[in-house]
């Protein structure tokens, strides 16, 4: 049955699905923890969704993880294309080699196509990150978390506004579980590597006298016409203070498609580079003056580390981090008026919302322990 020890090792056999960049930084600390305990056994499952080395193998270097067990190499395509690529080759995975439980983690579009996979199959997900809503279904992501969290057995959410939007889905209460936010396990994980890795001088800039942009979103990036209204923003703000912008290979393409790539990288304070590993990223961001960015993950890692954020989007699933003023939710048009205001505040102080205190991965860790031995579907 379902949840049952596997009869075959003793052991729980877990698969924990990764598949893009904003995974790798989830799915590392829980690996970490599962892999010290006797109950379980994690597999890790690649789906290959994000596929070159600096958007994938540096991060499983950055973080100690050893090489997947399983690459399901699915690669890029539309929708339809990526999300049926990863369901027939996890389906596949699963007939072959059963696990008891299946590890979905944010909102991509393999964590909704591993999730239906396993479910047909009648395997017990578990989505980490569940709960959060954009309410804006335009999002390729919202629809991920919709689906994912309407199907999965166990729903572990980062913030209390996350339990209450499930709720509000009809989602039965004993399958939530408020753990906190992972992605504070990992950097505070890593925080001497990042302290000491000092990507900010190796540049030559000074600490809190540049700012950091990443862009990737299909709603900046895909229409020529918002694109270049960024472009022109980010170049009014690097008057301001330099920028430096490592750039997403989806935003790359655009920009060439475009042809805006020599207009953003012509202006003297705009530095382009290439996608970074996770400890160098983070070093940059850690002595940011300014995060100008339009990810989920960033909006959340900024007011930890007490850097001012401006997010490039009308709506953000994670309604936490606009509540102390840390993060703000900006248009273009208004984002040199906005970094010129953030720059000219004090800088505001660290804020570390309940439970995103490091511990996130050993609740999960127990809570699955819990759900296993009960070896019941919730
Ligand atoms: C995906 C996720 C998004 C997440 C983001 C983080 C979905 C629907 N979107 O968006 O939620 O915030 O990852 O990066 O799942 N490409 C490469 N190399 C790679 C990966 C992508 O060149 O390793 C290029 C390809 O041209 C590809 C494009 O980037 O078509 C977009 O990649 P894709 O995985 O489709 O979506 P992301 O924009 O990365």
């Amino acid at each position: 049955m379902a949840g049952n020890l596997s009869i075959a090792t003793g052991m729980t056999i877990v698969h924990l699905i990764a598949a893009a960049r904003p995974n790798f930084m989830k799915v590392a600390p829980l690996y970490h923890a599962l892999k010290g305990e006797s109950w379980c056994a994690p597999v890790l499952v690649h789906t290959g969704q994000h596929y070159d080395a600096n958007m994938s193998e540096a991060f499983f270097r950055d973080f100690g993880l050893p090489d997947p067990d399983h690459d399901l190499g699915i690669g890029s395509g539309t929708h339809g294309e990526q999300t049926a690529g990863v369901m027939v080759a996890y389906e596949r995975l699963c007939l072959a080699s059963r696990p008891d439980w299946t590890v979905v983690v944010g909102d991509v579009n393999s964590t909704l196509a591993c999730t239906l996979a396993a479910k047909k199959l009648g395997i017990p997900v578990a989505h980490l990150e569940a709960g959060l809503r954009s309410f804006d279904r335009s999002m390729p992501e919202e629809i991920n978390r919709v689906v994912t969290d309407a199907l999965a057995d166990l729903l572990w959410t980062p913030s209390p506004d996350a339990d209450e939007n499930l709720r509000r889905e009809g989602i039965p209460e004993v399958r939530i579980e408020f753990v906190g936010n992972i992605m504070i396990d990992a950097l505070d994980m890593m925080r001497d590597r990042i302290a000491g890795t000092k990507l900010p001088q190796r540049l030559g800039l000074t600490a809190h006298g540049y700012g950091v942009v990443t862009l990737h979103r299909p709603a900046n990036v895909d229409e020529g016409p918002a694109l270049a209204s960024i472009v022109e923003a980010l170049r009014s703000v690097a008057e301001q203070i330099p920028l430096v912008f490592p750039v997403h290979p989806r935003t790359r393409e655009r920009l060439r498609r475009f042809g805006l790539e020599a207009r953003l990288a012509s202006h003297p304070e705009i530095r382009v580079l290439e996608p970074l590993g996770y400890v160098d990223f983070m070093s940059l961001l850690r002595d940011a003056a300014l995060a100008i960015t339009d990810s989920g993950g960033i909006q959340e890692e900024t007011i930890c580390l007490g850097v001012p954020c401006l997010t490039l989007r009308d709506t953000t699933e994670r309604p936490i981090t606009l509540a102390g003023g840390g993060n703000r939710l900006v248009r273009s048009e208004d984002l040199p008026e906005m970094a010129q205001a953030a720059l000219a505040a004090p800088r505001g102080g660290v804020n570390r919302p309940e439970l995103w205190d490091g511990r996130t991965a050993s609740r999960v860790a127990s809570s699955l322990r819990r759900a296993a031995e009960a070896g019941e579907r919730r």
